[in-house]
């Protein structure tokens, strides 16, 4: 396949994704203007200069950052924009379902209300719906470098909005922080109807990922790249049908693996694992959705099968009931055949 088929195959095929953090698609463009908009002091001058900051040597170094940016978003607008925003940008790259990680203590720690923060991100999804025929679903995620308590004073914030939110999740600062810390507060929101993911692996141990899927009862594990360390792990996903939303790009940038082609995406894929490829945090990393499978495709030499393989998966690891999989099944089903076909 040539590059230029490669990107047009990746560009048209529809697609999910599944592990995006919506503070992560904050562009520096939208940093500035919300800034100059709220009337909040930036430490950096320029574009530029925060452009340049994006250079991070480990999960920490990037979340302090990431929290910074953060304190640019103040009313439901804009929390709507920075959704708009990505809707957008997911419009263009053919992603035609999504499921959206939200920090709320990132907010209500600042002062913002829950409501504000969920007001806005979903009038955001509920348009794009409307406007532009995408699919989406929201996760909340706890802080876990935060207590449990804090946690649950979250989940208590969000039983009015229950109906705009399908899951909860777990993220932020891993090493130290393990899922069995939030036992608890999960057991409660998985009773409400939560349905529960949580990062783990990603730079902590096996033993982490344990926990989330035997403490937490997870039914997807973000990252997860670790489990490769453990082969009675692997076996587990692998029996359980437990996906990795796998973030490629974010993994390079945060130094879990040195170049793509030490990555182990394609040692996942090839055991057996139920993986998927996203873009955990765009605007920070380098790459929206379809660099991340340009990225692997090319390390990997991806072929066709291969690449529609990944975009299937995202569709059966989602959380869209089992009819909205099958209809987008089938698009991704006709997208290939025709493929096909103006091959021969
Ligand atoms: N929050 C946003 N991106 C994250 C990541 N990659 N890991 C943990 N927490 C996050
Ligand atoms: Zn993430």
């Amino acid at each position: 396949m040539t590059e230029k088929d490669l990107n047009t195959y990746i560009q048209q095929i529809p697609k999910a994704e599944l592990h995006l953090h919506i503070e992560g698609t904050l562009e520096p463009e939208l940093i500035f203007k919300l800034a100059e908009r709220n009337k909040v002091k930036l430490k950096y001058k320029s574009i530029n200069d925060l452009s340049k900051a994006y250079n991070f040597s480990n999960l920490q170094s990037f979340l302090d950052i990431y929290y910074e940016g953060t304190s640019v978003l103040i009313t439901e607008e804009d929390f709507y924009d920075l959704t708009w925003a990505y809707l957008e940008k997911r419009y263009s790259e053919n992603v035609i379902h999504s499921e959206i990680f939200f920090d709320p203590q990132t907010h209500t720690d600042r002062g913002i209300s829950f409501k504000t923060v969920i007001n806005g991100i979903s009038k955001a999804l509920h348009d794009g719906q409307k406007k532009l025929s995408l699919s989406s679903k929201l996760i909340m995620c706890f802080l876990r470098h935060l207590d449990e308590e804090s946690a649950f004073k979250t989940l208590d914030q969000s039983i009015p909005f229950k109906d705009k939110i399908i899951g909860i999740g777990l993220d932020s600062s891993e090493l130290g922080n393990p899922p069995s810390k939030f036992v608890n507060v999960f057991k409660k929101a998985t009773s409400l109807g939560y349905l529960p993911v949580a990062h783990a692996g990603e730079e902590g141990p096996p033993a982490y990922i344990w926990e989330a899927i035997d403490k937490l009862k997870v039914l997807r594990i973000d990252h997860g790249v670790r489990a490769i360390e453990d082969k009675r792990l692997l076996e587990e996903l692998i029996k359980r049908k437990i996906p990795l939303t796998v973030c490629p790009l974010s993994n390079i940038k945060l130094k879990v693996f040195k170049t793509m082609n030490e990555h182990n995406l394609k040692k996942l894929m090839d055991v057996g694992v139920m993986v998927t490829v996203n873009s955990d945090d765009p605007s920070y990393f380098g790459g929206y959705i379809n660099e991340n499978y340009l990225e692997v495709s090319k390390a990997f030499n991806l072929e066709k099968k291969d690449i529609y393989k990944l975009a299937k998966n995202s569709f059966e690891a989602s959380f869209l009931s089992s009819s909205e999989k099958q209809k987008m099944i089938e698009l991704l089903d006709n997208f290939c055949n025709k493929i096909v076909t103006v091959v021969d």
